[in-house]
């Protein structure tokens, strides 16, 4: 277990979560196993291709057998743009075309006109913590995953030392953006709107774990890496840190401890085994945000309420309490059968034995039932946001029972 990975926060978002595992600022190095500072970016042949450079690439970092083992794409590769086309199509990187800032490097907006599309343009920063290595894997595995709530990778530029992805444009950012430290001008979203967000980035992880060959561990669900598009309709998106599952009849792959402090499962974190439960705990803790309105991390919170599941849990065990952690900012318009469940599922993602967390098939099955649920303020009585038994919550016991045996612990 060594380094974790550099989580430099979007310019325009919070910087809360920029610090590592063990508390401290996140190494801008990787460094490899042996403990070997990785050799810098070096410029490529001038002549290669730009498909010859992502196989070079991909084989100087020895990652093909990794992400695509039989190095198929579904028929749908990526394609390649030359340096020029983006440099134009967001004005020569303008910084009104700047759309927000991570640890890979800058995105900008743009329009490019070879297809008359308008796209999300991230650079490589080449003095960043993420380099190559997540720049070839995002392609392989955008390449060959297609779904609905994964962000679309329209293509790449890999010329020289320049390193660019193009992506669907994803007109609401993220889910980040509308869930922290909100602008006087931007409205909270409603629970509707969060069950669907939350039903739909599920839907994206199962495509990964259960439909993709070979399935494939995400390792980097948070909230700014689930972005909206029209009507909020959620996608997955930084698939960098992706990693293909265990085969046969392994349980675990065992690699360095990357991602983000906050949403990294503890057992992965202490052993470095990492499993698909490890996606499923950091599901429960962007669902225990929805939920809340809380940050995974919050260093501004007192000490006790800074690490989100830290301060979830002692609540999940009284029912009493319930209706103290959901999010002030719904100003009580939420169905009480709703929170008990929603909260059920995030406390079962976030259990400390990863046997015990429910699989990512279960968690869609539940969390579509919740969406469908529609809850109308003008209908459906507005909640006490103090008080745990103010609403009509006779049937409570049934709710939890309902998604499953191993609901938050009950009184
Ligand atoms: N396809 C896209 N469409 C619209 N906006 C995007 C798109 N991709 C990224 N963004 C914006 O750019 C910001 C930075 O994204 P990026 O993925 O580089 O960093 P991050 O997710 O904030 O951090 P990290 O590097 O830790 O993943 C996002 O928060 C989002 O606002
Ligand atoms: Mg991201």
């Amino acid at each position: 277990m060594s380094c974790f990975r550099c989580t430099k926060k979007s310019t325009k978002e919070s910087k809360n979560n920029n610090t590592n595992i063990n508390g401290n600022k996140p190494n801008h190095q990787e460094v490899n196993s042996n403990g070997n500072v990785k050799k810098e970016l070096g410029v490529k042949k001038e002549e290669a291709s730009k498909d010859d450079q992502l196989s070079l690439d991909a084989k100087e970092w020895n990652i093909k057998e990794e992400v695509s083992k039989d190095g198929k794409t579904n028929g749908k590769r990526a394609q390649t743009f030359t340096f020029d086309e983006l440099a134009a199509a967001t004005g020569n990187f303008r910084s009104d075309c700047f759309l927000g800032e991570g640890g890979f490097g800058k995105v900008y907006k743009g329009h490019l006109e070879k297809i008359n599309q308008v796209v999300a343009i991230k650079q490589l920063d080449r003095n960043g913590c993420q380099g190559i290595r997540e720049f070839v894997v995002e392609v392989l595995t955008l390449s060959l995953a297609d779904h609905l709530n994964l962000v679309k990778l329209i293509g790449f530029c890999a010329e020289g030392d320049q390193r660019l992805l193009v992506y669907e444009y994803m007109p609401l950012g993220s889910l980040e953006n509308h869930l922290h430290d909100l602008p006087p001008s931007r409205k909270a979203l409603d629970w509707n709107t969060r069950m669907k967000i939350a039903a739909g980035a599920a839907r994206g992880l199962e495509y990964l774990h259960e439909k993709m060959q070979p399935p494939v561990i995400y390792r980097d669900l948070k909230c700014s890496n689930i972005l909206l598009g029209e009507g909020y309709h959620p996608k997955l998106s930084d698939f960098g840190l992706a990693k293909v599952g265990p085969s046969g009849d392994k349980t675990h792959v065992s690699t360095r401890v990357m991602g983000t402090y906050g949403y990294c499962a503890p057992d992965y974190a202490m052993t470095g085994q990492l499993t698909f439960k490890s996606d499923v705990y950091s599901f429960g803790v962007v669902l225990l945000e929805l939920i809340t309105g809380r940050k995974a991390i919050d260093n501004t919170k007192p000490v006790k309420e800074q690490n989100l599941v830290a301060w979830a849990r002692p609540l999940f065990r009284d029912r009493k309490r319930f209706s103290q952690m959901v999010d002030p900012l719904l100003q009580g318009q939420y169905p009480v059968r709703g929170l008990y469940q929603a909260l059920a599922i995030a406390a079962m993602c976030v259990q400390e034995q990863p046997n015990m967390r429910p699989v990512i098939t279960d968690i869609v099955t539940a969390l579509n039932y919740l969406a469908s649920q529609k809850y109308d303020p003008q209908i459906h009585p507005v909640q006490s946001s103090r008080r745990g038994s103010s609403s009509p919550i006779g049937r409570r016991d049934d709710d939890i029972r309902q998604i499953g045996g191993n609901g938050p612990e009950r009184d």
